[in-house]
């Protein structure tokens, strides 16, 4: 194992797409940003410089981060913005890890142009449970924005309404040829026959799950969240924001006499505006002499844009790999059991209170009838300096507030508080979490993602979580591991995980919007007894607020 030392300078970079030119917040002037790639067992320093007018912070997504919780990212969850002027170094070992995950923004919406690949490769000599492949390529998914990302932000949180929706979906920053303007700005990738191909696939969107396909070609699925999975074979994959997959593409034996599209465009279960508009890039056969100038181009079809079978079935092919070498360490006993409703809702709005939502607007998002209120100190430095009174309460509440039937009635779990609160968790506890759908504006599928560890996914249903019988379906045996699961649209999802990370960790939503209404929480898990279970010291250079 090696140090790796990164350097990003936050800057702001002109970017030219769909024919409208920004100034946009970028690493190194990079739009994606740069790739990161280490090995497992490796340290990164990545020292942070920002440049720009704007507050910057930098997650990780899907590092563990054991012993290391000040390297996580999220603002004013664990660490204070880096203010312009500012420079913070991430520190931080990949402890047990290997696989594509991604880094990005955590502040605001800037996420929206500040992300790119985190590769981590096995350890030296170590092979892949897979055939090898000839060569390996990111594909990372993001939203594109004529106008600007701030502004898209205050109007989604003043008016009250919905964001403007994107007006492209992006492929390696790239929109494709299907969008105006755009036929010069289409990821091309240049294959050999009769070769593999790993495809690293990262969706960094803001608010949409995509369906992606490659005409003619199937994918075989190896990985997701960087654990590999029972190898299955698949003509669509479905990839949720804070999602990554691995795939294997086996290219034709010989020269076809094709060019093939490779497209991406949303599923999305909810009402209200969004961007159905499709992505596309080029499988291209690089053959020495013939032109493809005048070969078909072969398109793939994807399942419909409200297609909730494609996705049930989808997540339930999704196994670990539970071999000896890649056990799924699943806890099969729980200390704790949570019950968490997330869901949007709407507050009441009077003349003389105005709205109740967050940031006085009527949309609401909640866990457990709680909507998060960001705080102005970061939860970990004020629970390290024993500081936490006046920044958070201890006391998510381990069940709604207010009870709700979802398929009766509209469910009456609209009333929102406005809080701060964390949920304690002694070290090494075992961890049960239920999360029921309670979306009232129609109802809709909700990426959540947690920092800090991996979970299993156990269990998942429609309509309203029955406790006396769901369990009894639970796998145990080889459930999914992973980081970020979508809450089904009208139904529930059971996880677990083992508390053995002490720090504050953010739990959210990764629908930005959602997020910035409030879906989101921290847990809070406290120290063990002995010296490599508590919490390291802050470093020198954390910034503050
Ligand atoms: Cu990828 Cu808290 O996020």
């Amino acid at each position: 194992a090696i140090t790796r030392h990164y350097e990003f300078n936050i800057t702001m970079q002109n970017v030219t797409r769909l024919c409208h030119t920004k100034s946009i917040v970028t690493v190194n002037g990079q739009f994606p940003g740069p790739r990161i790639v280490a090995r497992e067992g490796d340290r990164l320093l990545i020292k942070v410089t920002n440049h720009v007018p704007n507050n910057i912070s930098i997650h990780w997504h899907g590092i563990r981060q054991l012993q290391s919780g000040w390297a996580d990212g999220p603002a004013y969850i664990t660490q204070c913005p880096i203010q312009t002027g500012q420079t913070y170094v991430y520190n931080y070992t990949i402890v047990g890890q290997r696989g594509t995950l991604f880094w990005h923004a955590h502040i605001s919406w800037l996420r929206s142009t500040l992300y790119g690949p985190l590769i981590i490769l096995p350890k030296l000599n170590v092979p892949y449970p897979f055939t090898k492949p000839y060569k390996e390529v990111p594909i990372i998914f993001g939203e594109w924005f004529n106008t600007d990302t701030e502004a898209i932000i205050s109007q989604a949180l003043q008016t009250g309404g919905g964001p403007n929706v994107s007006d492209a979906y992006t492929i390696n920053g790239l929109p494709g040829l299907l969008y105006n303007c755009s036929s010069k700005d289409t990821f091309k990738l240049k294959v050999k026959p009769g070769k593999t191909y790993l495809l690293r696939m990262i969706n960094a969107a803001l608010n949409d799950e995509l369906f992606f396909s490659i005409a003619n070609h199937s994918l075989k699925v190896v990985e997701a969240d960087a654990v590999y999975v029972k190898p299955f074979e698949t003509d669509t994959i479905l990839i949720a924001p804070g999602q990554t997959t691995n795939v294997l593409l086996e290219t034709k034996p010989s020269f076809p006499s094709a060019t093939f599209l490779m497209i991406a465009r949303p599923y999305v279960t909810g009402l209200g505006t969004f961007d159905n508009s499709t992505v596309a890039g080029i499988l291209e056969y690089d053959h020495p002499h013939l032109s493809i100038k005048n070969l078909p181009l072969f398109k793939p079809t994807l399942p419909a844009l409200n297609d909730t079978s494609f996705a049930t079935n989808f997540s339930n092919k999704l196994r670990s790999l539970a071999s000896s070498q890649f056990p799924a360490n699943v806890p099969q006993n729980v200390d704790k059991s949570f019950f968490f409703t997330v869901g949007l809702g709407t507050n009441p709005c009077d003349q003389s209170h105005g709205c109740q939502g967050p940031n006085g607007t009527k949309f609401a998002a909640s866990i457990n009838n709680i909507s998060f209120i960001q705080p102005t100190k970061s939860l970990l430095q004020s629970h390290y300096f024993g500081q936490s009174n006046s920044v958070f309460s201890p006391n998510f509440p381990m069940n709604p507030l207010h009870w709700f039937n979802y398929t009766g009635n509209p469910p009456n779990n609209t009333m929102v508080g406005n809080a701060t609160k964390v949920m304690v968790l002694a070290y090494n506890t075992s961890v049960e979490l239920v999360m029921q759908d309670t979306s009232i504006l129609g109802a809709e599928s909700h990426p959540l993602h947690l920092h800090g560890f991996n979970f299993f996914v156990i269990g998942q249903g429609f309509g309203n979580y029955d406790p006396k019988n769901d369990p009894k379906k639970f796998n145990l045996v080889d459930p999914i591991e992973r980081n970020t699961v979508g809450v089904p649209s009208g139904g529930w999802v059971a996880i677990r995980f083992l508390a053995d990370n002490p720090g504050v960790w953010f739990m959210h939503c990764h629908l930005e919007v959602h997020t910035s209404w409030g879906l989101k929480m921290a847990w809070l898990v406290l120290d063990g007894k002995l010296p490599n279970q508590k919490l390291i010291p802050p470093p020198a250079d954390l910034p503050k607020c």
